[in-house]
């Protein structure tokens, strides 16, 4: 019932010119997979050209961050409404905007209702560091993080949204989480505080990926779990044979 959904997301990677020639390289395969929702999420700097490319197939664009302001005085910000020209989805609350630009949920929260109101679906992030890992708060902190990033939505939104589960110690390390792992705290942690804010019937609608280190390896596994259905993937996007494989995995 859930369309698998497989994102990359790019970080701050490619100039516009090696943007353009990656998507040139990864479309053909892409195109071959519409079991899968696919989306591709690269530098802002990137996304008028990738657009261009993209139009006419059903490969989703998606931004990396946005500012929840309309308009104004905020240097180096774009808004909702900019994304919106040229994007379906944007990645809200990523561990490294957590960790290097001081988000907070307070601050997810708005910019996820702003995305809302601008008809642009977030991919929202959730996870618990190493530290809160190894302190036995992983479940304190994701549902914190659910509960205080997605609360005051108009309840016929909150099936719309995308959820990225990623543990930030599996975030570019090589060490992934168990996929029983994964699929327990999506179950307890991100699935459970759903049903409590927005009733059980959207907490099951909901799409909600792993992320951290997936592979073409690994992939699979993931997608195997009940309550994982898909992947937001760093690294293995930026390479065609793997992202590929990746969203190939997901079609079951
Ligand atoms: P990696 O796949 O490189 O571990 O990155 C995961 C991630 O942060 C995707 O948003």
């Amino acid at each position: 019932m859930r369309k698998p959904f497989v994102a990359g997301n790019w970080k701050m990677n490619k100039t516009i010119e090696q943007a353009r020639v990656l998507i040139a390289d990864m479309v053909p395969g892409l195109q071959a997979i519409p079991e899968v929702e696919r989306v591709i999420c690269p530098p802002f700097t990137s996304l008028l050209a990738v657009s261009a490319m993209l139009a006419g197939t059903e490969i989703g664009l998606g931004a990396q961050n946005m500012f929840w302001e309309n308009s104004g005085a905020y240097t180096g910000e774009i808004s909702p409404g900019m994304v919106a020209e040229l994007c379906k989805y944007v990645i809200l609350g990523h561990s490294e905007r957590r960790t290097y630009f001081g988000e907070k949920d307070v601050t997810v929260n708005r910019k996820v209702k702003a995305a809302l109101a601008n008809a642009v679906i977030p991919i929202v992030c959730v996870g618990e560091t190493l530290a809160e890992n190894e302190a036995g708060q992983t479940a304190a902190v994701v549902t914190r993080q659910i509960k205080e990033g997605l609360q005051g939505l108009e309840p016929a939104q909150a099936p719309t949204l995308v959820i990225a589960y990623e543990p930030v110690w599996a975030i570019g390390t090589g060490r992934a989480a168990t996929a029983e792992g994964a699929n327990q705290v999506i179950a307890a942690y991100v699935r459970k505080p759903l049903a409590e804010l927005y009733g059980e019937v959207a907490a099951q609608a909901v799409r909600v990926l792993y992320g951290g280190s997936v592979t073409a390896a690994n992939a699979a596994e993931f997608f195997r779990q009940p309550d994982i259905d898909g992947a937001l993937v760093g690294g293995a996007s930026l390479k065609t044979p793997d992202f590929t494989a990746i969203v190939q995995a997901a079609v079951g």
